[in-house]
């Protein structure tokens, strides 16, 4: 039988500055009260001037490696929706940016469900025998794409990073990787796009506007339908799992929205307070939020050793999907 994928180790990292509502809110027309109300967020980090991906992404991947109490690894795979540059992939940056050797790294393009379609390629590497140990991280400089001017967008994203290191192992054991359901839907991509960047618009000849630069949202459509997708594929993860909704102890869904998280609790019937929220201080960190939902919830000691935990997201692509583990015996560093 393959090998299971295991959680071994977490770290997680956030810019040091601080953007309130307040502060966003000026010159647009929005405001903290509706930001709040509408989405649950406070404030957000956001990566200054000379900050990129790779630069969160070392620091999270430096944490998750000490968590794990290891120096080395098999493999390296980069979940992020913003590249430090649009070719070469990042993840091997990343690999040279820890002192990890020539290992395999790459990158995985799913936005808001970067992380978990990262684990489940962290788990195919262990899986096909290609790696041992494989370090994933979800990083995000997610404002850089971001118009300040744009009230559909610049309240809600935020820029972090988090990192777990899965090995070999048994299903058995926990920190297991279990249930894994993973979809999407490309009928959705206009849903949450940059327009331009990339050959569509190169190959026209046309040259962008500056502001088709940043990251568009059709954002109540995207609320609908994160909360119907997020609903199946957890409901598909826990039933791969033999579990009941009834059994999670923590339900960790990607932090895009508060009403989101609270609405797809009460449909899994999950009482809210098992559904852990920290978007109100990171805003929507697009792939970055679950690891740091998940250093969030096990550094303030919620989240200990032997929680039956549901990870779920969706994002742009659409992307979506959902993964269940047995949270294992470890310390985050954060
Ligand atoms: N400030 C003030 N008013 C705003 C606003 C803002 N920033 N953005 C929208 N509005 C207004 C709208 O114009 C609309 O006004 P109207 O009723 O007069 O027409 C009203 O607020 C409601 O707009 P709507 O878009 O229906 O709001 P919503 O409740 O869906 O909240 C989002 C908007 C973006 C917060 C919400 O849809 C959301 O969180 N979507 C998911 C976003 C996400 O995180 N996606 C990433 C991957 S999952």
């Amino acid at each position: 039988m393959n090998p299971a994928a295991v959680v071994t180790g977490l770290g997680t990292t956030a810019p040091e500055t601080v953007v309130t509502n307040e502060m966003v809110a000026r010159g647009l027309d929005t405001s903290d009260e509706w930001i709040r109300t509408r989405t649950g967020i406070r404030e957000r980090r956001v990566v200054t001037s000379g900050t990129a991906t790779s630069d969160l992404a070392v620091d999270a991947g430096r944490n998750a490696l000490k968590s794990a109490g290891l120096d080395e690894v098999g493999a390296l795979v980069l979940a992020t929706t913003t590249p430090d540059h649009p070719c070469p992939a990042t993840a091997p940056t990343v690999a040279y940016g820890l002192g990890l050797g020539e290992i395999p790294a790459f990158d995985v393009s799913a936005v808001c469900s970067g992380f978990l379609y990262g684990l489940a390629s962290g788990a195919g590497l262990i899986a096909a025998g290609v790696a041992d140990t494989v370090l994933v991280v979800a990083a995000e400089a997610f404002t850089t794409i971001i118009d300040p001017t744009d009230r559909n967008t610049a309240p809600i994203f935020g820029d972090g990073a988090g990192a777990v290191v899965l090995r070999a192992g048994k299903t058995s054991e926990a920190g297991a990787l279990l249930g894994l359901d993973l979809h999407s839907n490309g009928s959705m991509a206009e849903l949450i796009m940059t327009p331009a960047g990339g050959s569509r618009q190169r190959s026209s000849g046309r040259v962008a506007e500056p502001h088709e630069h940043f990251m568009g949202m059709q954002g109540r459509t995207v609320f609908v339908n994160a909360v119907m997708k997020m609903e199946q594929s957890s409901r598909t993860a826990l039933a791969a799992t033999g579990w009941e909704t009834g059994d999670v102890d923590w339900l960790i869904g990607h932090q895009a929205n508060a009403r989101i998280l609270s609405a797809v609790a009460e449909r899994l019937e999950i009482p809210a307070e098992r559904a852990y929220i920290n978007l109100d201080r990171y805003g929507n960190t697009a792939g970055a939020s679950i690891p740091l939902a998940l250093g969030g919830a096990a550094d303030e000691g919620l989240l200990t050793a032997g929680h039956r935990v549901l990870l779920t997201a969706f994002g742009g692509g659409a992307t979506w999907g959902a993964v269940t583990l047995r949270w294992p015996e470890i310390v985050p560093v954060v």
